[in-house]
This record gives structure tokens, sequence and C-alpha cells, in this order.
């Protein structure tokens, strides 16, 4: 009698989670497609595997935050697929969708999420995009009075001048040599994506 009841009822027991979990998948995987990068970055599996590596692992635990850097000079940063760093005018280019990440006080990490590229800048002042995170990767971040936020290297200096991030009005990349704490082109809003 009891054998009777137990694989009457265990199948139906197995199948109705069984089924809600492949029900479950299926969504999760769909879901990841349709995420907003913010949501993404928050769902562990939906991330690149990267994120679970070893020499990942001293950036892990800091504040994240999924921006677009909009520059005084009106234009989008944008890291394109090769790691080309300059401007865009496209609100809706999701190359400039940027993970900011706090390293440590003040100093960040920024990263384009689609063409997961680093934004890094070298002792010579040149952006550009990098795989691998290195000391060229992080950037002093700061408010200024304005409320723009300006980003300078945190490794490297001209004679001691610092270099910062920069978008000029024609929408390059500003070599960190010609960049000035008072250029519009060094003022940027971190702004949400929706
Ligand atoms: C991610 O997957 C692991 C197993 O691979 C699971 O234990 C964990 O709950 C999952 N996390 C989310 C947020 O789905
Ligand atoms: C950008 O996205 C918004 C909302 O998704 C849409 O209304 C708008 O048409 C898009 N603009 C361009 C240039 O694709
Ligand atoms: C910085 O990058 C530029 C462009 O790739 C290169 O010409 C220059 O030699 C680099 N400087 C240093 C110090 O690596």
């Amino acid at each position: 009698m009891r054998k009777w009841i137990l694989t009457w009822i265990l199948p139906s027991l197995l199948y109705g989670p069984y089924f809600h979990v492949l029900f479950l998948m299926g969504t999760l995987s769909l879901a990841c497609n349709d995420m907003t990068p913010e949501q993404m970055a928050v769902n562990v599996n939906c991330s690149s595997p990267e994120r679970h590596t070893r020499s990942y692992d001293y950036m892990e635990g800091g504040d994240i935050r999924i921006r677009k850097l909009f520059c005084r000079t009106q234009w989008y940063l944008w890291i394109g697929k090769q790691g080309n760093v300059k401007g865009t005018q496209d609100a809706n280019s999701s190359y400039s969708v940027m993970e900011i990440r706090t390293v440590s006080v003040g100093i960040v990490a920024i990263k384009g999420v689609h063409s997961e590229y680093f934004l890094a800048m070298n002792k010579s002042g040149k952006l550009y995009g990098k795989k691998s995170c290195n000391e060229d990767c992080n950037f002093k971040e700061l408010i200024q009075e304005n409320r723009y936020n300006t980003y300078a290297s945190a490794k490297w200096t001209n004679n001691g001048k610092d270099m910062f991030v920069a978008i000029t009005s024609k929408g390059s990349a500003l070599k960190g040599k010609k960049s000035k704490k008072e250029h519009k082109a060094s003022h940027f809003l971190p702004v949400p994506t929706s």
C-alpha cells in the first residue's frame, strides 16, 4: 500500500519541482540577454567567467557602479571592440556602458562592459583600452565644485601635474599631457543606464 502511494506520489513530487527548475532555467537564460548591464552586474551567473578567475580577485569586493560617463563636451566616453577610446554622441551605444569599480579609497577602474577593455592611460598620457587591468587602469576619481567628476591617472603624472581622462569637443580622446582640471573636456557626469 505504502509502496503504491510512494510510486504514485514520487514522480509527481519530482516532476513538479523539476519542471519548475527547467522553467526557471529557461527564463534565466532568456533574462540574461534582456537584462540591463546593471542587472547583469548583480546577477553573478550572467557575468563573464573572467570575474571568477584568480587574477581578478584583488578587484573583488569593491563598490561597482554601472554608468555612462557623459563628458561636458557632450560626448559619452566610448571603448570600442578593439579597445580604442573616444567619444560617441549615440546615447544608446552599448560600448559607452562602463563598469566603475572602486579599487581603493578614491581610486577606480573603469571597464567597458561590452568591449571588456579597461580604460587605461600610459606614461605618455595616451588613453587606450587594456584587456587585463594593471596600474595604467587606476584613476583618481574626484568630484569637482561644479559637480562633475574628473578622472586622473593614479599612476602617471606629467612632471607632477595630473593627467586627466578627457574627450575633446570633436569627440576624440585628449592626451593626458594636454589635459587640465579646469577644461570642460575633463569633466564627466556618471549617468545611470536605464
Ligand atoms: C549561480 O549558479 C550557482 C551554481 O552554478 C548557484 O549555486 C547560484 O545560486 C546561482 N546564482 C544565481 C544568482 O543565480
Ligand atoms: C534610443 O533608445 C530609446 C529608448 O530605448 C529610443 O526611444 C530611441 O529611439 C533610441 N535612439 C536611437 C538613436 O536609436
Ligand atoms: C603610449 O601609447 C602611445 C600610443 O600607443 C605610444 O606611442 C607611446 O609610446 C606609449 N608610451 C609609453 C611610455 O608606453
